[in-house]
């Protein structure tokens, strides 16, 4: 008889994880890659720097600095909190899987506002949550006070908000998040910003300090462009750190990501320049789906969910034509998602639309 896995991971359905085919077609045939909300943006300067560490022997057979100090006094400037209040992780995925490995244990409920970013549900489950999902219905406008008055008597031990969300494209206002915080005082509420940084104005890190069951999430993998490189830290009280820093493993999070990771952040006014054309591109795409009569959702990322009546089909075209988008209608009936990064993209990404539309 097979080995059997612990009872959780047994039961546990597994991700649905999105073919990858770019990464065996890339080289024989050109193509736009808007399906998982990379940034695109990998100026000579980064690679400049990526060239010069790697011809050095110590990148490729010392470990890397576990404690990552470099790296977690630079963003603390950056985001004007203490080093005490930064964690950083191999990627945000890996952050959200050590706070549910921290916080959770058998039996214990994990409040999903959805649609959501998915991948954390194995996290949550996998570490014995509970999942209790709150739907939210087109147009997909979060309340935090709907939340609170319809679920705090479930006593939920983890919160999972997402802002900017994916794949709606909405925001949680601060207040919101602060409200949460309160009315919630004894879960602990895990906000996954991802996307802030094409939204700064929702940035929640300031709130760390006030509020001792909030942990955020951020990562390097969007406005940074650096999603291969595996770049992600948690903004948290330092009794939430203290605790995940017990499961961390430093070990896993490479030189050259630390560096490069050192070196954009370095570099503010050339990231910024690359958001405000992801942001300018993403309101003239919004406008041509708007004129084309296409459904869409309102974003604050670099995404914009959409919906077609033949989400299947529409995929199919969208990739003979060589662009790969999301196919989301799973979670929002025939919904699909393109990631917003440089204009000539967005308008062959149209180009294909407009001929679905017209048909
Ligand atoms: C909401 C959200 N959180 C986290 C992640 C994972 O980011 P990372 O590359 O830092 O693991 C994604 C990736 O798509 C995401 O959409």
């Amino acid at each position: 008889m097979a080995v059997a896995p612990n009872p959780r991971v047994r039961t546990l359905e597994a991700y649905e994880i999105t073919p990858q085919e770019p990464w065996q077609i890339y080289d024989e045939y050109g193509l736009t890659k808007l399906d998982w909300n990379e940034g695109a943006f990998v100026p000579d300067f980064v690679k400049r720097t990526a060239r010069k560490l790697l011809s050095k022997d110590e990148y490729y057979s010392w470990y890397p600095d576990c404690v990552a100090i470099e790296l977690t006094k630079t963003l603390a400037t950056w985001l004007d909190v203490s080093v005490m209040n930064v964690l950083t992780f191999p990627g945000s995925d890996v952050a959200l899987e050590s706070l549910c490995r921290v916080y959770l244990s058998g039996g214990e409920r994990v409040l999903i506002p959805v649609p959501t970013y998915e991948n954390f549900f194995t996290f949550a489950a996998s570490s014995g949550g509970d999942l209790l999902f709150a739907p939210l219905k087109p147009p997909f406008e979060f309340s935090a006070a709907s939340l609170i008055a319809e679920y705090r008597s479930y006593q939920p031990k983890v919160i999972y908000l997402v802002s900017p969300n994916n794949p709606c494209g909405y925001l949680i206002p601060r207040d919101d998040v602060r409200e949460i915080c309160r009315a919630f005082p004894d879960s602990l509420i895990i906000l996954d910003q991802a996307y802030v940084d094409f939204s700064p104005e929702a940035s929640c890190v300031s709130l760390v300090q006030e509020y001792d069951n909030l942990a955020i999430t951020r990562t390097f993998s969007k406005a940074f462009s650096l999603a291969g490189m595996r770049l992600g830290f948690i903004v948290a009280g330092h009794d939430i750190l203290k605790q995940v820093a017990k499961i961390r493993n430093g070990k896993n999070l490479g030189m050259l990501a630390q560096k490069l990771g050192v070196e954009l952040l370095g570099r503010k006014a050339d990231v910024q320049a690359w958001i405000d054309q992801v942001v300018t591109t993403r309101e003239w795409l919004s406008g041509q789906l708007a004129a084309l009569g296409v459904n869409y959702s309102r974003s604050h990322a670099n995404f914009i969910l959409f919906e077609l009546p033949d989400p299947k089909y529409a995929l199919a075209e969208f990739k003979r034509h060589g662009v790969y988008v999301r196919d989301k209608s799973k979670a929002v009936p025939n919904g699909l998602r393109v990631t917003i990064t440089t204009r000539p993209s967005a308008e062959q990404f149209l180009r294909v639309l407009e001929r679905l539309v017209s048909r």
